[in-house]
């Protein structure tokens, strides 16, 4: 069948009628020309309408078993579009308005039928069905491209959001070197007058023995030396930069045994500790008495969290990085594998942290606890080391429900990170 061809089936029980029909299509109807089929009953044309995709068809209302409108319903039903023309008799205005009412796409008066009038009406009934079709395939298109664009649209979130972790990853380490250097500066600056006020109160206290007022307020002063050279040690650890001694090591026995000195205290505060430690990971190049130090600040912090009693879950597991941006881009010629990372997390039932403290906690200095608890140097020393060892600390929490710390550690760790790490036991 060529493109100027169309299929018409006409659905009339009477033989006269369909014959009629038929003759008037073929004689008004050149372009484009019908090949005409017949259906006697509404079973058949459902039978036939429902095989093969007919251009029209052509419908007497009257049908033996029951009307027109019952057909049309049934086809609509079925989802069979094919434009209907109904064939109505003399003055069935109203059932010629219900046929259209049920999807009809014309009606026709079959005492008055002509060639002209049924092919005008055939052309029609063509042209409304293209444009129907025309209309529903836009319609497609357009909700496929609204698809296409609600799917890019999350793509570029997603895309933004890593680049706001990295930027904001990139800052903090920036702002925390600086903070480095001066802090060093700052420290060695205090020292010396320390060591001097230490020097003279010492001497006094040896020299005014029998002075025991005096000698009160020489054991205040002593203690805040300790207070400040305390402080002064935990900044120096923070902004040290050559200070990792790298070997070979688990995570869970590190995470073991710092667990097994604090968990004692903890269980006796009403705090339970539940490991996840999965088997079989990888040993990793890594200086163990500072990554004892950053388990031990981060469980500390989530036992004061938790003074009232909770639960503290250490989860250890090999995954895809989702935190990290630095070293996993950095490694992007490496295979598949090797960019994946051990991931320790520290899971507390504690306070939380407020959405406006999270940008801070790591920070030097920002501390939430009364100054005889807290130096607020513990997570920016964390921060430092995890970094030194080319991994990622990162804290989630929603404020109120506790807290989850994250480390990420690069596992391929031979290549890009070593270079940044002095060689193993340099001073
Ligand atoms: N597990 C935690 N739950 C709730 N808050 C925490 C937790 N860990 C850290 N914080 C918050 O981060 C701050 C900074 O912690 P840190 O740097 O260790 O200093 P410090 O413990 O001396 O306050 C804490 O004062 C506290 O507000
Ligand atoms: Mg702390």
């Amino acid at each position: 069948m060529n493109r100027e061809d169309i299929k018409i089936l006409i659905v009339d029980d009477d033989d006269d009628d369909a014959f009629l029909i038929g003759d008037l299509i073929r004689e008004g109807l050149t372009n484009p020309s019908p090949t005409l089929d017949r259906a006697k009953s509404q079973q058949e044309a459902i039978l036939q309408l429902e095989a093969t995709p007919y251009g029209i068809c052509i419908c007497d209302y009257r049908l033996g078993e029951g009307d027109g409108i019952r057909l049309l319903n049934n086809l609509r039903s079925k989802d069979i579009t094919t434009p209907i023309i109904v064939l109505t008799g003399q003055g069935d205005q109203e059932i010629a308005v219900e046929a259209m009412k049920s999807g009809a796409t014309d009606y026709l008066t079959k005492g008055k039928l002509t060639s002209e009038s049924l092919a005008k009406s055939i052309r029609h009934a063509i042209q409304l069905h293209q444009e129907a079709e025309r209309r529903k395939h836009t319609e497609e298109m357009l909700k496929k491209s609204h698809q296409e664009l609600v799917v890019a649209h999350k793509e570029l979130q997603t895309s933004l959001n890593k680049l706001k972790t990295a930027k904001n990853q990139i800052l903090r380490s920036e702002k925390l070197a600086g903070i480095g250097r001066l802090a060093a500066g700052v420290c060695h600056e205090i020292l010396n007058p320390l060591n001097i006020i230490s020097g003279y109160s010492q001497t006094l206290q040896m020299e005014r023995r029998d002075d025991p007022a005096l000698q009160e307020d020489l054991g205040s002063i002593t203690e805040e030396i300790h207070r400040i050279e305390k402080i002064i040690s935990g900044l120096l650890k923070f902004s040290r930069k050559r200070d990792v001694d790298l070997k070979h090591a688990e995570i869970n026995n590190e995470l073991e045994s710092v667990l097994s000195i604090v968990e004692g205290e903890m269980n006796s505060e009403g705090i339970n500790v539940v490991r996840k430690f999965s088997p079989d990971l990888p040993t990793l190049l890594m200086d163990t008495d500072r990554m004892r130090q950053v388990f031990l600040n981060i469980i500390n912090n989530a036992k004061y969290a938790m003074s009232g009693g909770g639960q503290l879950t250490v989860h250890t597991q090999v995954v895809d990085p989702v935190n990290s941006s630095s070293f996993a881009t950095e490694t992007g010629s490496l295979p598949e594998e090797s960019k994946k990372v051990l991931k320790i997390s520290f899971t507390d039932t504690g306070t939380g942290i407020k959405k406006e403290h999270l940008e801070q906690i790591f920070d030097p200095f920002f501390t939430t606890k009364p100054e005889d608890k807290g130096t607020g140097l513990g997570l920016s020393v964390c921060y430092s080391i995890i970094e030194k060892h080319g991994g990622i600390l990162e804290a989630e929490s929603d404020g109120k429900n506790g807290t989850a710390f994250v480390i990420e550690l690069p596992i391929n760790q031979n290549s890009a990170n070593e270079e940044s790490m002095p060689p193993p036991n340099e001073p």
